[in-house]
Order: C-alpha cells, then sequence, then structure tokens
C-alpha cells in the first residue's frame, strides 16, 4: 500500500526553555506530527518529561500528537496521555507481558495504537496483534538518547516488516539517527514515518528547520521512487510509476 511520506520532528531535541515557541516553529516548518518521545528512567536510561508538559503543548498545535512512551509500566498512564491529548500513542513491545491488552485499553480510550520494537527485538512480537494497531514503531537506536548513530541493522526489520503487514492500513515508523543522509535507505525498506530529531532541530529558527523537514523528505521520497536519485538518469517513460508502491 503507498502511504504519503510523514516527517514527525521529536521534541526531545527541541530547547525546552522555549518549548513552546519551538512547537510552533516545527508546525510552520511544515513537519506532519509531533513527536513526543517520553522516558521514565526505568525502561530508558534517561527521564525526559509527561502528560502535563504535553497538555501544556497542546493548544499549540492543530498537527497529530505521536507519542512514544518508554516507560514500564504503561497501562496506568495510557489515560492520562489520552486526556493530555495524544493522538496516537506507541507502546513497547518489551516494556509488559500483556502487550495485547495495551493496545486494547489504547483503542478503547479512542486513540490510534502503535507497537515500538527496540533495535534487538524480532519483528514477530507484532505477529498476533497486527489487527490492534495503526503504527509500528522500529527503532533504529538502542531507546534513551537523541543523537545517537543509526543502526543499519534495522534495515532488514523494516523490509521483513513491510511484507507482514500486507494491506493492512499500518505505518511504519522509523526512529533514532534518522538524517537526510539514510532517510532514502529506510524509504526503500518501506518505512513511510519518519522521526528526526537532531536533525530537525539544527539552526535557529523556523527557516532552518523547514530546510531540515524538506531535506529529510524530499531524500526520503527520492528512496521510494529510485529513479529520482540519480538526476542524470534518462527520464521516465510512460507506464513507471506504476513500479512506485
Ligand atoms: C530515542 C527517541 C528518539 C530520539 C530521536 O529514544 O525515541 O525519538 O529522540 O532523536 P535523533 O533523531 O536525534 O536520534
Ligand atoms: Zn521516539
Amino acid at each position: 500500500m503507498s502511504r504519503e511520506i510523514l516527517i514527525a520532528p521529536s521534541i526531545l531535541a527541541a530547547n525546552f526553555a522555549r518549548l513552546g515557541e519551538e512547537v510552533a516553529a516545527i508546525d510552520a516548518a511544515g513537519a506532519d506530527w509531533v513527536h513526543c518521545d517520553v522516558m521514565d528512567g526505568h525502561f530508558v536510561p534517561n527521564i525526559s518529561f509527561g502528560a502535563d508538559v504535553i497538555k501544556a503543548i497542546r493548544p499549540l498545535t492543530a498537527k497529530i500528537f505521536d507519542v512514544h512512551l518508554m516507560i514500564a509500566p504503561v497501562d496506568p498512564y495510557l489515560e492520562a496521555f489520552a486526556k493530555a491529548g495524544a493522538d496516537i500513542i506507541t507502546v513497547h513491545a518489551e516494556a509488559g507481558p500483556h502487550l495485547d491488552r495495551s493496545l486494547q485499553a489504547i483503542r478503547a480510550l479512542g486513540k490510534k495504537a502503535g507497537v515500538s520494537l527496540c533495535p534487538a527485538t524480532p519483528e514477530t512480537a507484532i505477529e498476533y496483534v497486527l489487527d490492534r494497531i495503526d503504527l509500528v514503531l522500529v527503532m533504529t537506536v538502542n531507546p534513551g538518547f537523541g543523537g545517537q548513530s543509526f543502526l543499519e541493522s534495522q534495515l532488514e526489520k523494516i523490509a521483513r516488516i513491510r511484507t507482514m503487514i500486507g494491506d493492512r492500513p499500518i505505518r511504519i515508523e522509523v526512529d533514532g539517527g534518522i538524517t537526510r543522509d539514510n532517510a532514502a535507505a529506510v524509504a526503500a525498506a518501506g518505512a513511510d514515518t519518519l522521526v528526526a530529531g537532531s536533525a530537525v532541530f539544527r539552526g535557529k529558527s523556523s527557516a532552518d528547520y523547514a530546510g531540515n523537514v524538506a531535506a529529510i523528505r524530499i531524500a526520503a521520497e527520492a528512496g521510494r521512487h529510485p529513479k529520482l536519485q540519480d538526476m542524470s538518469a534518462p527520464p521516465m517513460r510512460a507506464g513507471e510509476g506504476a513500479l512506485v508502491r
């Protein structure tokens, strides 16, 4: 199934002293979603922010709030994140023994449900919950910190998930170390939603952020349409567009 490329800047890389302005800046810069990384210092070795911060910035943009919960346990907090204004709530497959229950709870709260997989977790972890999810988040770094290096090993997992989900309306999101240099590879493997923190919040102004978002988007779209990568290649012939997923 062909799904447009979406770019989701992670506000983990924003200047927290000016968080409201940063959210407005990525909105103006053309971000599709606002990715919110919630860390508890237990499931991951870092603490970021919680539902009250998300609630505070929610009125500043109409964009989709894509909330990535790196917390365990997660079930006791789902309602708080739903009430804070999350549109998509993603939980980790590794965060507890009852993934199916967590996903049912998210949908019962009226939200889209996502599952995230750490780099060492195989794609088989989602095999029996495919009908309960709207999104799979493939971690391309070990979760906990921004600014880490992309793990190439995850490309094969992305491709396997793309095959596994078939025609189901499930987005494949990648998160960690995404830049304009690897966006084509993840899109070619099958990702359609790209989270980027440090690669977006580089520079000072919304105009800088807009350039960063656009560069990642253009690279990802070129990855899906390999012929666009080589501008010296002969022009597409009629019917070649059908190659596009
Ligand atoms: C890592 C987070 C990511 C991270 C992305 O645990 O889930 O969203 O902030 O940041 P960059 O793009 O800098 O790797
Ligand atoms: Zn994230």
